[in-house]
């Protein structure tokens, strides 16, 4: 996996970064660029940007000065906030209550990166979506299924981090195997909201998801990398993964005594 930018059209740019567990396996990790309608850009989740990554960055943004602010969408992913927040010092800087716990000494916007003011503000280019039924920041350290979505509505983009994911394919295989499944966090039963019907809300986010998605070109996922996707396949997909889950959803429900509805 090497740093990369992908210029996916109409506005977003995937940043494609390294994340190395316990310094070993390269996972990878993300961001994106989107250009708004104003012409300014806001940046979608961190990563220490360097060498020809920053430059080419750094080059469509008027040296950063266009942008506007940066959505620090995964509560766990917080390693690169600090980074960014250097190289955009003046750019609005968003993030969850784990984040501001995290990394007190950053200038945070009050408003969570969660919050309807913040979908409001940019819903005429980006759709932010929270998941219901789950945890956005989860008290288990290892459950990290929960994150905002973000829809970019010109280029059909669908910028993820660990709530779905693709099964990773080295990159020389992949011109002979079949294109990457699209599978749900494997954590999520562990996510699930307390109170009754939190299968049931997260069933019908899905399914939200699948039809504000139904143009969906491209998707992209923190540690899985970019699949592109033909008019409609991406609902198919994503509900064909919601069904390979439920059972394990049911089931984490029922355990805990109340019934998926
Ligand atoms: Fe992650």
């Amino acid at each position: 996996m090497a740093e990369e930018l992908l210029d996916l059209g109409k506005g977003f740019w995937n940043i494609r970064g390294n994340f190395r567990l316990a310094g070993l396996v390269n996972v990878g990790t993300h961001a994106s660029l989107v250009r708004l309608g104003s012409g300014r850009f806001v940046l979608l989740d961190s990563y220490s940007l360097t060498g020809p990554l920053r430059e080419r960055v750094m080059a469509l943004t008027d040296g950063g000065r266009a942008v506007e602010a940066i959505l620090n969408l995964h509560p766990f992913h917080t390693l690169h906030c600090e980074a960014m927040h250097r190289d955009f010092p003046d750019a609005a800087l968003y993030g969850t209550v784990r984040h501001h716990q995290r990394l007190p000494a950053l200038p945070w916007a009050d408003a969570p990166v969660e919050s309807a003011a913040l979908a409001a503000r940019y819903s005429d280019d980006i759709i932010l979506s929270v998941p219901a039924g789950i945890d956005l920041v989860c008290a288990a350290e290892h459950v990290h299924a929960g994150s905002v979505l973000a829809w970019h509505k010109a280029s059909g983009t669908l910028h993820v981090d660990d709530t779905l994911n693709l099964v990773p394919v080295p990159r020389l295989l992949r011109a002979v195997l079949p294109p990457p499944r699209l599978f749900l966090h494997p954590t999520l039963p562990q996510a699930l909201a307390p109170g009754p019907g939190a299968v049931r809300d997260f069933r019908a986010w899905i399914r939200a998801l699948a039809a504000q998605c139904a143009d969906l070109r491209h998707l992209v996922v923190a540690h899985s990398g970019h699949r592109s996707f033909a008019p409609g396949a991406f609902a198919e997909a994503l509900l064909a993964a919601l069904r390979r889950i439920s059972p394990r959803l049911e089931r984490a429900e029922a355990r805990r005594g109340s019934p998926a509805v």
